[in-house]
């Protein structure tokens, strides 16, 4: 949520700041803004998307080789131009940024009213600017860098936080606590973000900053300290990311190239781990735990979102293959239980981004309890990656559309990996049946290719379905959770209305909404489920509700039962959500542009959700 962009070197600042925030677009797009400083504080900010942004800085340019912007997604404050960052303090000498919350920004302004401080915006980061001034002012020799310390000491909540000082206009700082940032290395020059993306092209070498940290940027360096002014050496990381990576590709939307991208990516995620000669898989990363894991009395697996979908396919997984118990818990309520954690547990979190705030946080309540805690996570070198004990990568390559697709493929493809490892070890799959399945998930990749091939017919079918008012989404076992993540892609990028139900359990409530106007997609792909998915037809048909069939090209009767079918290679029940996702993913996107949406920013969301 929100991304920062910072720069200070020997370039003019504010190319480099737009393009690095039309990178992080993803992160929130409610409002853009700049500041640049060139003996005074220069700032251009408002309502809108960076490219609106980036038109006013056409026809009224601001100079300078320092500087800070954003992108927001709001939390406190009207998406409007007053609350756009950056922020200022009440004399204008202070501009910064910030992602995150400011939990007791309501006291803290009071406080500051109280000693004569005008307010111009309803958000929590400006009461920051205004507190760092109120230190800087009325302290006794309190240099810019003491006076945010001070202030950071006082401040309740998250951040991510770059500022500016025209009394010091040789530095940025920066600091972290609960929203990400870090700093590239340039040849005197200096780059701060909230991700990598905006530094790719510029530099490969970065520092990730940690909880409690902050950072003094000038041009030609850098010194980390604890927010207690206590020094830290910093690794130094080499980022593999590619400019390629993170541009379009010829492709109209980041959610179609990542849709089709798939095949590669599984491959790049199963690429080394599977050994087909001798049926074996290997996760580097699990070496040293897998120990502990196999002796676990259970597994919790906690995520957010579509990440909390693969984790439900992860429970069917683990509980088939590795006869582990399991439980699949949304982080946001995890944490906020009294979950009951021993040492014997495991968790396990998923998310892409690595970033999410509930998702970290469960796992540091797992922590807490002596849990072991691993990680499945896209964005290498992210704050769930590293606080984790140990995890595996997806290797997806950057994902930008908001809505996740070759994520949830390759978080699948992990926990299928993770499930045959672990079932080896606990002796609980034979010795043909994972070699089965180490076969077929090598074959996924070429399989999804072929589903691909005919998405000339899915968008012919989301033409008939463009304007249909809500949708309905069936599955049984592993694909119970592929007909939540449809209809969350439908309702994120299309805003239809969708849900998404166990086949079953819709005679306990949807059945009451289905019409002729009602299209009901059925994901039929599992074999030993496959004649009471046929009877769950029988009973919408009965109703008029409109088949869409998601199946085996071999399944006949669902085949002749449907009025659309969306036929998938055979493979085996436990791998194919890896292939049932695909043409549900193809179905919301074709939807979501025949209606005009905006497809990779849709409203009100943001691809990495950093507050609670
Ligand atoms: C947001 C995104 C979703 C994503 C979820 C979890 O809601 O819009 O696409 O699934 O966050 O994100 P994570 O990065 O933890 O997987």
């Amino acid at each position: 949520m929100c991304g920062i962009v910072g720069y200070i070197g020997k370039q003019q600042a504010s190319d480099i700041i737009i393009e690095g925030l039309k990178r992080l677009e993803y992160r929130g797009y409610d409002s853009a803004g700049v500041a640049l400083l060139n003996g005074t504080l220069d700032i251009k900010k408002g309502k809108g998307k960076v490219q609106r942004l980036k038109s006013k800085l056409a026809a009224s340019p601001c100079r300078g080789m320092i500087g800070i912007g954003h992108t927001r997604w709001a939390t406190h404050g009207a998406p409007n131009d007053i609350n756009s960052h950056p922020h200022v303090s009440q004399s204008g000498n202070i501009a910064l940024v910030h992602n995150g919350i400011i939990e007791n920004y309501g006291s803290l302004k009071k406080e500051l009213k109280n000693k004569g401080r005008s307010f111009q915006t309803d958000t929590d980061t400006e009461v920051v600017a205004q507190l760092i001034e109120e230190i800087y002012e009325n302290g006794e020799n309190v240099s810019f860098e003491q006076a945010v310390r001070l202030a950071l000491k006082q401040v309740v909540g998250t951040y991510g936080l770059a500022i500016l000082h025209t009394d010091e206009p040789d530095r940025i700082i920066v600091a972290r606590k609960g929203s990400p940032l870090l700093l590239g290395i340039g040849d005197g020059e200096m780059f701060i973000a909230s991700d990598a993306s905006p530094i790719v092209g510029h530099t490969n070498k970065v520092i990730y900053l940690d909880d409690g940290e902050m950072a003094i940027v000038r041009k030609d360096g850098y010194e980390v300290k604890t927010i207690e002014d206590i020094p830290l050496t910093k690794k130094v990381h080499e980022l593999a990311l590619s400019l390629d990576e993170i541009e379009k590709g010829g492709y109209p939307h980041f959610m179609l190239k990542e849709i089709f991208e798939q095949p590669r990516a599984v491959a790049d995620c199963l690429r080394g781990r599977l050994n087909v000669e001798n049926h074996s898989v290997q996760l580097g990363g699990l070496t040293d735990v897998i120990d502990r894991l196999a002796a676990a009395d259970r597994l919790i697996i906690a995520g957010c979102g579509t990440s909390w979908h693969a984790g439900l396919v992860g429970e069917y997984l683990f509980e088939h293959l590795a006869r582990l118990p399991v439980e699949v818990e949304y982080a946001s309520e995890f944490r906020y239980r009294e979950p009951l954690i021993s040492e014997d547990d495991v968790m396990l979190v998923i998310s892409q981004s690595g970033e999410t705030a509930d998702t970290l946080a469960a796992l540091r309540t797992a922590k807490e309890h002596g849990a072991l805690a691993l990680g499945v996570c896209n964005v290498v070198g992210s704050t769930i990656a590293r606080d984790t004990d140990a995890g595996v990568y997806t290797h997806a390559g950057p994902e930008i559309g908001v809505a996740s697709t070759k994520a949830f493929t390759t978080q699948v493809s992990v926990l299928v990996m993770m499930a045959i490892l672990l079932g080896q070890k606990r002796g609980t799959i034979d010795k043909e049946y994972a070699a089965r399945l180490i076969r077929e998930l090598n074959d996924i990749p070429g399989k999804i290719e072929k589903i691909l091939d005919q998405s000339d017919s899915v968008k012919r079918m989301a033409e008939l379905f463009t304007y249909a008012p809500n949708f309905l989404y069936l599955g049984r076992t592993y694909n119970f959770p592929v007909a939540l993540e449809g209809a969350l892609k439908l309702k994120e990028i299309s805003y239809i209305h969708a849900e998404g139900y166990p086949a079953a359990e819709m005679k306990h409530g949807p059945i009451a909404l289905i019409d002729a106007m009602m299209p009901v997609v059925v994901i039929a792909a599992t074999d030993h489920t496959n004649d009471k998915m046929i009877s769950n037809i029988e009973e919408v048909k009965a109703r008029k509700g409109r088949i869409i069939a998601i199946t085996g090209a071999e399944n006949k009767e669902v085949i002749d039962l449907a009025e659309f079918s969306c036929p998938i290679p055979e493979t085996e029940d436990c791998l194919s959500p890896l292939l049932t996702s695909i043409p549900l993913q193809l179905l919301s996107y074709y939807i979501a542009v025949n209606r005009g949406c905006d497809v990779d920013q849709p409203r009100n969301l943001a691809k990495s959700v950093t507050v609670e």
